[in-house]
């Protein structure tokens, strides 16, 4: 049969490659450029020598930006408070361009490289079946005649060297990561231990806070309907980008120069494991704080508690891999419709890791200026607000009343 693997270039997916071969299949590898920064022709070479029939290297960047990562911006997306879904969101994409692939190919089989413990094993795996009911997936993590021969690096170097497969002479670094437009995740080895600080120079996206430059940096973002349309740089006036993928990357270089959207935090992992996760998201990090802001000035407020109630769930499906799965469908096209009126522009600035918040304008907003005025009266009548408040004390007088009671009884 024929296999399409998702394959990375590095030593865990070129020993997959190398021991479905020699089990009999015929493998394509396939690379999604999600905008890591890999040298996609060094891996083709490696792949086709190892003896891939095939490499399919897919240009996703524009597709990661406009379906997944503006969907996120608009929705909120934050898992447990804190982690924005760097990983977790090109997963299904990717498994988009892998299914396609497949398809096309006429292959039966599908396989990638993520572990048995982990998050993306759910992810690669519910996407691929949602897609295509019919796949079969090859895990060789969770594969006994795979496991049992590679029980640990040290087995997989001698393998790959054995067989010819190039091994990178500098000793790979002592963690796992994860790295495409959105983010780079830093998560095992040396990082297992949440007591230990992540060491120093991990980063790759970000400068340290302490080190960014000493004048802050203002950026004007507009949204329409709860997407981000077009960028101007106020610090230094150049032209305004308006293009998905321009934009996004010129966010992380601001976001990067200046600091920003680094956490280590520790997570609930679907599976039931609590991991210690190290993160970079620096230009998602500062559309979530610009969106968050002309959301709240936009949408009427018993909307806007629905709405987050949503967002939550949202999270948690896409964490957990269901992208594709009717909840989240309905979900995002909620939230989309949500969305209709979140359309405006929001200044930020980025100043040694930090985003902060300026200035909101809507062509279209709820907001009221003569309404909520310390200044003028407008069309409101103070004295409503002594009934207002009135009524709101029952509730709390009797409660009074009752604790009272019940000390004194
Ligand atoms: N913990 C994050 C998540 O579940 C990042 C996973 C990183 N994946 C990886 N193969 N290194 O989304
Ligand atoms: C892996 O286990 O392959 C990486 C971590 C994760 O998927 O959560």
């Amino acid at each position: 049969g024929t296999v399409v693997l998702a394959y990375s270039g590095g030593l865990d997916t070129s020993c997959i490659l190398l021991w479905l071969i020699e089990q009999g299949y015929i493998v394509i590898a396939y690379m999604a450029n999600i905008g890591q920064e890999d040298d996609f022709e060094t891996a083709r070479e490696k792949a086709l020598k190892i003896g891939a029939s095939k490499v399919v290297i897919d240009d996703l960047r524009v597709q990661f930006v406009k379906d997944f990562i503006w969907s996120a911006v608009s929705a909120g997306l934050v898992y447990e408070s804190r982690y924005l879904l760097g990983t977790s969101l090109a997963r299904p994409c990717i498994s988009q361009g892998l299914v396609k692939v497949a398809r096309e190919e006429r292959a039966q089989f599908i396989s990638h490289g993520a572990t048995g413990k982990g998050n993306d094993q759910v992810r690669f795996e519910l996407s691929c079946y949602a897609l295509w009911p019919q796949v079969k997936v090859l895990a060789p993590w969770r594969t006994e005649h795979f496991t049992e021969r590679f029980q640990g690096r040290q087995d997989l170097i001698q393998y790959a060297a054995s067989h010819g497969v190039p091994v990178p002479v500098t000793l790979e670094k002592p963690w796992s990561m994860d790295a495409n437009l959105m983010h780079i995740s830093y998560e095992s080895g040396v990082l297992e231990d949440p007591a230990e600080l992540a060491p120093d120079g991990i980063f790759q996206m970000t400068v340290d806070p302490k080190n960014a430059p000493d004048k802050p940096c203002k950026l004007q973002i507009n949204f329409e309907h709860g997407i981000p349309v077009s960028i101007k740089n106020l610090t230094e006036v150049g032209p305004v980008n308006t293009d998905p993928l321009k934009m996004f990357i010129l966010l992380n270089e601001l976001g990067g120069k200046h600091g920003v959207g680094r956490i280590d935090i520790v997570e609930n992992r679907f599976i039931g494991l609590k991991s210690r996760g190290v993160y970079e998201t620096p230009g998602g990090t500062i559309l979530h704080a610009a969106h968050t802001d002309l959301e709240t000035f936009c949408l009427d407020r018993e909307v806007l508690r629905v709405k987050t109630f949503l967002r939550d769930k949202m999270a948690d499906y896409v964490y957990n891999g269901f992208w594709f799965s009717p909840e989240c469908e309905f979900v995002r096209e909620s939230i989309a419709l949500s969305q209709r009126h979140v359309t405006g522009w929001v200044q930020v600035q980025l100043y040694k890791g930090s985003v902060q918040v300026l200035a909101r304008h809507s062509p279209i907003a709820l907001y009221n200026q003569s309404l909520v005025s310390m200044d003028q009266q407008g069309d409101f009548q103070p004295e409503d607000a002594t009934g207002f408040i009135n009524i709101h004390a029952i509730r709390l007088r009797e409660y009074q009343r009752f604790k009272m009671h019940l000390e004194g009884g």
